[in-house]
């Protein structure tokens, strides 16, 4: 047998099996060989929340998450922080190599020129309560950009799906801008093609009365690094419904609705608004130690701390310190940071954290960079979304070209019910009470 092979014994019938090692992984389906009968289904895997199971082969993304290396396409991401923009870096994951000149001249003439929405994209987003939060209206808006672009369903035709990434990656500014506007009551302000990608979105953002918008320089540059830095992250939560969505050939308006949806929870990427609410609610520096010790109750958790693959400091929230730093030059310091700091020195002694691996990840410092920058709270899982936009479709792309795949369909141990005869409605509660089982049951997840 050769050497890159798993033997397993089935102490149920001693019979070995001899399973292939490709990659430093089994492939789950030659578990369905083992069996105790001829009727017997097979072994399957059970991994709920994916702990220890590769969805998919990619060459987009390589995180180590003991050392805490990030990688885009092999690049570090401190030197893409440090040296890229981001329209660069959403070439690099969409294509594989950084961009020339002339490509990177091309690549962002294309993006630029797809920045304004169609006019009934606003009726769409008017049609919002002024209180609505933003990610709400940005996702329910990248579902109906689907019903304005049909040839998205086209999703083998390679130059309609370069259009689409065109549309995806220009258009997420302009709606986050336009539901912001919408939210504030102010009238929206319409793209500045002549402007960066960032300054763009910071002149839809924010313009008034000036007949020319012109950001800092600094907070420009600022933006660009948290976009780059929220880029890509692999199989996160968000990128896999991405992918599973994908998955069915549905059109990448809709699959990013749907991945945006993901994006929105307090475990993802709505934990940078999370952690500004925890900072408020904490208040002042005196009032940390005693917030630390109810999380270490278990009332609650640290926002911002933890993650399902970094063991280590999140290299992200290093990037993002040093920046908050720079933002804080130029915007004057956010005494949140002060807590923020406090928190993070507490944390990283205490036990509890130092047990258990947790340390600040991308959400932890970002969020107070944002509220320099004058963003509001709720919308900070918006900006995320945006920066993710580009990684989104590099992943989105390569699993639609990846002969391996299909529609994603995962099996489930099935501890339910077996056949039973339908019980007539007069019989309902006298059965319940004779099998002991009260109303509550049936609110749980657990059923009857
Ligand atoms: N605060 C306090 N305790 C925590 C935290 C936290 N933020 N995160 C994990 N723990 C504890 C858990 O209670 C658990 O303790 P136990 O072993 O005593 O039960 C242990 O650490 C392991 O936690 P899990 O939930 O098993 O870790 P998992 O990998 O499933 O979760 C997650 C990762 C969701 C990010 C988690 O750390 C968390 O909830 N963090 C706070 C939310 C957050 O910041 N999310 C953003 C992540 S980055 C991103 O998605 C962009």
């Amino acid at each position: 047998m050769s050497e890159n092979t798993l033997t397993i014994t089935d102490n149920r019938t001693g019979k070995q099996y001899g399973i292939p090692i490709e990659n430093g992984t089994i492939k789950a389906i030659d578990l369905r060989q083992i069996k105790i009968s001829e009727h017997d289904f097979g072994l399957m895997t059970y991994d709920p929340a994916f702990m220890n199971t590769a969805s998919c082969k990619s060459r987009i993304t390589f995180i180590d998450g003991d050392k805490g290396i990030l990688e885009y396409r092999g690049y570090p991401i401190e030197q893409l922080a440090e040296k890229s923009t981001y329209l660069e870096v959403a070439y690099l994951l969409l294509h594989g190599e950084l961009p020339t000149e002339s490509q990177l001249q091309q690549w962002t003439d294309n993006i630029t020129h797809h920045t304004f929405i169609n006019e009934n994209i606003k009726k769409v987003i008017d049609g919002f309560h002024y209180d609505a939060h933003p990610m709400g209206v940005f996702e329910a808006t990248l579902g109906a950009l689907s019903t304005f672009y049909p040839d998205a369903k086209d999703i083998f035709n390679q130059e309609l799906r370069r259009k689409q990434i065109y549309r995806l990656i220009a258009k997420v500014p302009t709606i986050a801008a336009f539901a912001y506007r919408h939210r504030i009551g102010m009238q929206y302000s319409y793209p500045d093609n002549e402007l960066s990608y960032e300054a763009n979105f910071l002149n839809m953002m924010f313009k008034t009365t000036e007949l020319k918008y012109q950001p800092n320089p600094v907070l420009e540059r600022a933006l660009s690094v948290l976009f780059i830095l929220h880029a890509d992250h692999e199989q996160n939560c968000s990128t896999n419904a991405m992918r599973s969505i994908g998955s069915a050939h549905t059109d990448p308006f809709s699959a990013i609705a749907g991945a945006a949806a993901a994006l929105y929870g307090p475990l993802h990427g709505g934990a940078n608004e999370m952690v500004l609410r925890m900072l408020n609610e904490i208040g002042s520096i005196d009032k940390v130690a005693d917030y630390i010790k109810r999380v270490k109750a278990g009332e609650f958790r640290l926002m911002g701390f933890g993650h399902r693959v970094y063991k280590n400091y999140d290299p992200r929230a290093r990037i993002i310190k040093k920046v908050a730093y720079e933002v804080f030059e130029v915007t004057g310091r956010d005494p949140l940071l002060d807590i923020a700091l406090e928190l993070e020195r507490i944390a990283l002694e205490d036990e509890y954290f130092v047990k258990r691996k947790l340390y600040p990840n991308v959400d932890f410092y970002s969020g107070i960079i944002y509220q320099a920058m004058r963003f509001p709270v709720d919308i900070f899982p918006v900006l995320f979304a945006i920066g993710r936009t580009s990684g989104w479709l590099a992943q989105w792309i390569e699993m639609l070209d990846d002969s391996d795949q299909k529609i994603a369909r995962p099996r489930q141990v099935y501890l339910g019910q077996r056949t039973r005869d339908y019980v007539p409605m007069e019989r309902r509660s006298a059965a319940r009470a004779e099998a002991g089982q009260g109303e509550a049951a049936l609110l749980t997840g657990h059923g009857v």
